[in-house]
């Protein structure tokens, strides 16, 4: 039985506040930390200030306290209750994930992956690095993060190992040829090349290891309502133009994942590409931001293969899960994905395998070690498992 609640305002990954829950059962003390985002969507559940946090706080305590913590649905569905503004513009988001992360902890005793149960085999997520960025996230390219996926590896620890060694190499050769300008929020590098010359320089480097690229294009971020404006290379793209330079750019450096290539509104220009780029994953973020209703909208019209998932953008854990079986039943790949304002809590890698995501979007090392570690912590831990098998 839950037996007390609290909350603190902690620091996230970029000094800013972030909630952290705490609750006691009778057999310990669970805590869940909440990440927070710099791109975010226009649909996205709401966060609300940790002022207002205070003076809600006693009715949610009052109506958690004394829940069964084994029946983590049933305390969803409470919390559900306490906040049914869908947006959890009443509770915030933080404090209701948080909330429903910290219940779902102490359910399995601190061992999230294990949510879904006995299964034979494990599938572990390959992790998705940001090596070089740009966009809202700090950086000259308009694009906000340029990807790596170590796609050959056989476990978590050769796949970090993997990411980090292209990151470093990367950082040593910006600095050689006297690009690098410093680091981003994500300890992705930022340079003063280009968008199209960071492709080239990238690609060059990866053509030596086992790695597949990608953009997240956060494509909304340099969307005017009228063109795509690139500051860098003084050129604006009307929306046509803009598919056209994706899919251009898609063939020419062979990139598997192309995330929010189209910005957050433009669900029949997803789908042109989506048809355009058959065999390449079209992947939602800001289109879709976790919320069933888009990624429904999405499915019927095609829009993409894949989406982003990210709790904070939508739910408690009962209403993404959600999200993701209907997404699994039509076959669109959910890959989970951390926040650029992230804490030390590792709560998404044991998502990403008790949702059997086959990619995990996380940092390259950075504020993002406590997930990469938990990874290779959960492989060492499981005795049937092997790597995803990616689409
Ligand atoms: P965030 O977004 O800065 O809102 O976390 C990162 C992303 O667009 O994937
Ligand atoms: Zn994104």
């Amino acid at each position: 039985m839950i037996k007390d609640l609290r909350v603190y305002s902690v620091y996230n990954s970029k000094g800013k506040h972030a909630l952290r829950v705490k609750i006691q059962t009778g057999s310990g003390f669970y805590t869940a930390s909440i990440p927070s985002g710099t791109s975010k969507g226009k649909n996205e559940a709401k966060d609300i200030p940790m002022k207002n946090v205070i003076e809600i706080f006693p009715k949610v305590r009052g109506n958690i306290i004394g829940l069964d913590e084994s029946d983590w649905i049933t305390a969803d569905e409470i919390i559900e209750q306490i906040d049914p503004s869908k947006d959890y513009r009443n509770i915030g988001i933080s404090l209701a994930l948080g909330i429903s992360l910290a219940i779902a902890k102490a359910s399995t005793n601190n061992e999230l992956w294990r949510l879904r149960g006995a299964k034979t085999t494990y599938r572990f997520p390959f992790p998705l690095g940001n090596v070089i960025g740009g966009g809202e996230h700090g950086g000259k390219t308009a694009w906000q993060e340029f990807l790596i996926l170590p796609h050959k590896a056989k476990n978590p620890i050769e796949a970090t190992s993997i990411n980090y060694e292209v990151w470093n190499i990367v950082g040593e050769e910006l600095k050689k040829r006297k690009l690098l300008l410093g680091r981003n929020i994500e300890n992705a590098w930022s340079s003063s090349l280009d968008d199209l010359k960071t492709l080239d320089f990238l690609s060059a480097i990866a053509e030596d290891f086992n790695v597949k690229l990608g953009i997240d294009f956060a494509a909304s971020s340099f969307w005017n309502g009228k063109t795509y404006v690139y500051k860098g290379l003084k050129k604006e793209l009307t929306p046509e133009k803009q598919i056209d330079a994706v899919e251009h750019v898609a063939n020419v450096y062979d990139l598997y994942f192309l995330e929010d290539p189209l910005h957050e509104e433009d669900f029949e220009g997803f789908a042109e590409l989506n048809r355009r780029l058959h065999g390449r994953l079209i992947v939602g973020d800001d289109l879709y931001c976790t919320n069933t209703e888009r990624v429904a909208r999405g499915i019927l019209s095609k829009s993409t293969n894949s989406a982003i998932i990210k709790p904070n953008q939508f739910g408690t854990l009962f209403q993404v899960s959600k999200v993701i079986r209907a997404m699994k039943k039509v076959g669109m790949v959910p890959v989970v994905s951390h926040r650029s304002g992230e804490t030390e809590d590792d709560w998404l890698s044991d998502l990403a395998l008790a949702w059997g995501a086959p990619m995990i979007k996380i940092g390259n090392l950075g504020p993002d070690i406590p997930k990469h570690n938990r990874l290779i912590e959960i492989w060492h831990d499981i005795h049937e498992k092997q790597m995803a098998s990616l689409p």
